[in-house]
Parts: C-alpha cells; structure tokens; sequence
C-alpha cells in the first residue's frame, strides 16, 4: 500500500525480511548515526535483524541523508514524516502507517527509539500499545505540558507506561550507561555489593560529581532543537539521567542488608542556569574562544531555561526508627573545563561542543572499608585541530580497608585500567545493552527496572526550580 508521506528508498531490491526482524529506528540524530550502526550491522551477520529502515523528520531530510554516508550497512528504506504540528512532539498517525508498511502487516518489526526525548513517550506508547518490541534512548520519557517540561508528571506516565507493558509479551528496555558499566558496575557495585555481605554493613556514604565540561553559548541556549534548555529542562534530562541511575542502583543494595525495612530519601538541591551564565564564564575566559566577536559575551534573553549545574545532598533514612542509613551528594555539573576553543559549531556531528566528561564515585560501607573511582576523558595526544575532539578514556579505581579488622586486606589498594578512543567505557557499556536487545538475552536495563530512578529524577527535577527546599520520597 503506498504510503500516504515522503519517503525514500535507498534499496528496493533487497527483500525486506530475512531470517530475523526488521528494525525501524525513529530519529536519525549524531547518537543513533554514531553509537549503534556496529551493533546493527553485527545484529544483520548474526542474523537478529533482516534489515533496518529509518524514520526522521521532513525538514531534518538532507541532515539526515548526509549521516547515511558513514554507515557500514546501509538501510533498507529511509522515511521522512511531515513535522508535528506546533505544540506537539510527535504525529503518532503518520508513524503508524509508515510502521505498518514496514512490517508488511506482520508481527515482525521492532523499533529503536532516538528521537530528542520530547518525542519518546507516543513512541514508547505506540510500541506498548501494539505489543512492539522497544529500546528507548535516555531519559525513556520527557512529558511537557504547556510548551514545557512538567516534572510532576515523570512518575505517573512511567509507572503507567511500565504496568501497560506487563499486559503484553514485547520487551521494552532503556539505553543508559551504567548498567554494565566496566568501572561503575564491574569494578565498584559488585565489589561493594560483596564487602557489604561479608561485612552485614550497609553504605554509610555515596557521593557521585560528575563535570561533563560542557560549554553552551548565549545563542545556542536559543536556537539549540538537539540538548534544549528553552524548554525548561537541562543537565538533569541530557547526561543527568545516566548518574541518577547510577546513584540508585548504589542506594538498593542497602536492601540487602536490611530486606524487611521501608526507606524514605531526602533531599534538597541547588541549581545554575544559562541566565547566571556571564557570572560564572566571565569575559576573560569568554573572549579566549576563537571568532568570540562574533558571539557577545552576554546572558542568554530568557530566565526560564532549564539549569547547567545541579548538586544536591541527601539522606536515605529508616521509614519507621528515621535512623539515617547513607548521607550523600549528587553533583550534576556541566561548567567545568571541556576542550571547547571554537565560537562555531566545527563539522562534527558528535560532541560540538567540546564535552569532556570525569566522575567520581565515594562510596563506603560504615568504619569497615571504602572504594573511590575517578573515570575520565583526555584528548588523544595527536589532535588535528582545535575542534578535533577524540578523547581516550581511563579510570582509576581505589579501596581502602581497615586493615587491623582484616589482616588479610592491605589499607590501600589502587589501580588503573585505559580505553582507546573509539572504545569508551560508556559506549561500551551502552552498547551492551543495544546488542542484548537485539539478540533477544536479558538487557539488565528493561523499563520496568527504571521506576526508583524515575521517581528520584521526578523528585530532582521538582527541586531544580525549587532550590534549598526538602523533598521526602519513599525509596525504593
Ligand atoms: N547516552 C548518551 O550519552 C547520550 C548522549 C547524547 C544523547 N543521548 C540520547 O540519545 C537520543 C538522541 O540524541 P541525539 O543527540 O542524536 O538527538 P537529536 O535531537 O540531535 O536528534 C534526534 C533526531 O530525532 C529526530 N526527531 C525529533 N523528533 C522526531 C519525531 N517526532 N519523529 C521522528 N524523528 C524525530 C530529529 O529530527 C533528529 O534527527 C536522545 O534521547 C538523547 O537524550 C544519549
């Protein structure tokens, strides 16, 4: 049946199925176009997938068309869908014939979600709603209301979204970085999980800071579609969400100790926004930027847009006795060095602008023994340019014991583990959740597995334009 919006086909003598199912990946964006092709095209040799098609936006066609170049399969067919009217993040109608005729009416369709995240939540639906097997970017939704990002909402839809999804037998997971993160889970979760049962101690501390070094100027707060802050949304909903995740995951393990108490987490943060921008970027570090003239030093014109930074402490606490459990901080801060020397955005898809990431992680498990790691991005020494962003990633990962408990410990122990670039901790770890989804195994990062995260990110995000005051939620 010919459809009823523009597409092009790039491949129409292929058939479309083979043996395994064909993927339709909505939103054709730098991270769908440089994350996950090697994944596809293993997927195809393997024979998960017959093949792949895309489905982007009308207006986002040459854009789109210009990333087909890299890809080392090329998709079967590429589908542009007219853009959804103002006020609205995606035309469920126009993707639902676009998705029938892909799947030739048959049950053999599964769909990668990349739009900007606006635009997740009627896909995910859709995918729910018809029993679609999905995979999701982060965060799984972003619900606006008014033109805007409404908090209050995250909990309810996800937590709705999630008991829809039981009814059916479709897997739906979400891509995040620290479920089989080699540092994050590997080399920190799994041996603070074992100290904790040898030990019969709880975590008594967790402080996460990440610096994602990453440098917006007053007219791309404006104009910026891709990683927006306009709509009232920020740091917390673009690279926020992976640490969050992280942080609970942490926090659960506290289960373990204490499997018949209820807990409640506490919290209260602090927020920057693009509008305290010229306090904190002064001029002499503003006019460094090459072309800077071309870009005044100033604050950008609205003072609603979502926050840069945001750190928060919190207390995880005994429901019942209120006896404090884990004190803790939550650092999610985007102004801090980055490899950013251009006013331009330069002719690269991914990382524009100069992002370079470094986490630590603090846990300890009360007087008994303690782990710290730092994971962290440099420039590869042989740079082309000031906008050649390639960075090598590395990790040092240390623990300290109360040895005089534990004879057999030493008090300190540290040691380094170094990845190329190209073959980054979080790609790797993103990607394993990807090749999982395809290969029909168990994910680790199914959707249902992401309500605590939701409801402390709904909490966060309540706090970001409601600074200094305390929020209780129940936790898990
Ligand atoms: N894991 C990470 O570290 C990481 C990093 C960056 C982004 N992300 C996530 O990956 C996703 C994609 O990121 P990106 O930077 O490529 O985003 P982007 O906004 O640059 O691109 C998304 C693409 O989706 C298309 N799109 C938007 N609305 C659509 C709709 N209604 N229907 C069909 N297509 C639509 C756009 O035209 C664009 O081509 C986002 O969810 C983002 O949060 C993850």
């Amino acid at each position: 049946m010919p459809l009823a919006v523009p597409r092009f086909r790039c491949d129409l003598s292929a058939p479309m199925q083979a043996t395994g199912k064909h993927l339709i990946i909505v939103g054709f964006g730098p991270v769908a176009g440089y994350k996950y092709s090697r994944s596809i095209r293993s997927a195809i040799e393997r024979g998960d997938l017959a093949d792949y098609s895309i489905v982007d936006l009308v207006s986002q066609r040459e854009t789109v068309l210009e990333r087909l170049q890299i890809l080392p399969v090329p998709p079967k067919e590429v589908v542009f869908i007219p853009d959804p009217p103002p006020g609205a993040w995606a035309n469920i109608s126009d993707f639902d014939s676009v998705c029938n005729s892909l799947s030739n009416g048959s049950n053999s369709v599964r769909v990668f979600i990349s739009t900007e995240p606006k635009a997740h939540e009627a896909y995910l639906r859709y995918c729910i709603d018809r029993d679609i097997d999905s995979i999701v970017t982060k965060p799984a939704i972003l619900p606006m209301r008014n033109g805007r990002f409404d908090a209050s909402l995250l909990l309810p839809r996800m937590t709705d979204l999630v008991h829809c999804a039981a009814q059916g037998t479709a897997r739906h997971a979400l891509l995040c970085l620290g479920r089989h993160h080699e540092i994050y889970e590997h080399e920190m979760r799994q041996p603070v999980m074992k100290q904790m049962a040898e030990l019969g101690a709880p975590i008594t501390s967790f402080h996460l800071r990440t610096s994602s070094g990453v440098w917006n100027l007053a007219d791309e707060y404006e104009s910026r579609e891709d990683h927006p802050y306009k709509y009232g949304y920020g740091m917390l909903m673009h690279g926020g969400y992976h640490y969050v995740d992280v942080m609970c995951q942490f926090l659960a393990l506290n289960k373990q100790i204490y499997p018949d108490e209820d807990f409640e987490l506490e919290l209260t943060s602090y927020s920057a926004f693009p509008g305290d921008q010229t306090a904190r970027i002064p001029e002499t570090v503003h006019g460094r930027l090459s072309d800077f003239a071309d870009r005044p030093w100033r604050d950008p014109a609205d003072a609603n847009y979502g926050e840069t930074d945001l750190v928060t402490s919190y207390c995880l606490r005994n429901k019942r006795t209120k006896r404090v459990l884990t004190l803790g901080t939550l650092s999610l801060e985007q102004s801090t060095p980055g490899m950013r020397s251009w006013a331009p955005f330069p002719e690269v898809e991914y990382n524009k602008n100069g992002r370079l990431h470094c986490t630590d992680i603090e846990v300890a498990l009360s007087t008994a023994f303690s782990m710290h790691c730092r994971v962290i991005k440099i420039p590869v020494e042989d740079k082309k340019g000031p906008s050649d962003v390639r960075a090598r990633n590395f990790a040092r990962v240390s623990a300290r014991t109360n040895a005089s408990l534990d004879p057999s410990a030493q008090f300190y122990t540290e040691k380094t583990i170094e990845r190329p670039f190209g073959n980054s901790f979080s790609y790797t770890a993103e990607t394993d959740i990807f090749d999982k989804w395809l290969s029909g195994s168990t994910t680790g990062s199914d959707l249902d597995s992401h309500l605590t995260t939701t409801a402390v990110l709904q909490a966060l995000a309540e706090s970001v334009f409601d600074n200094g005051r305390q929020k209780v939620i129940d936790f898990p």
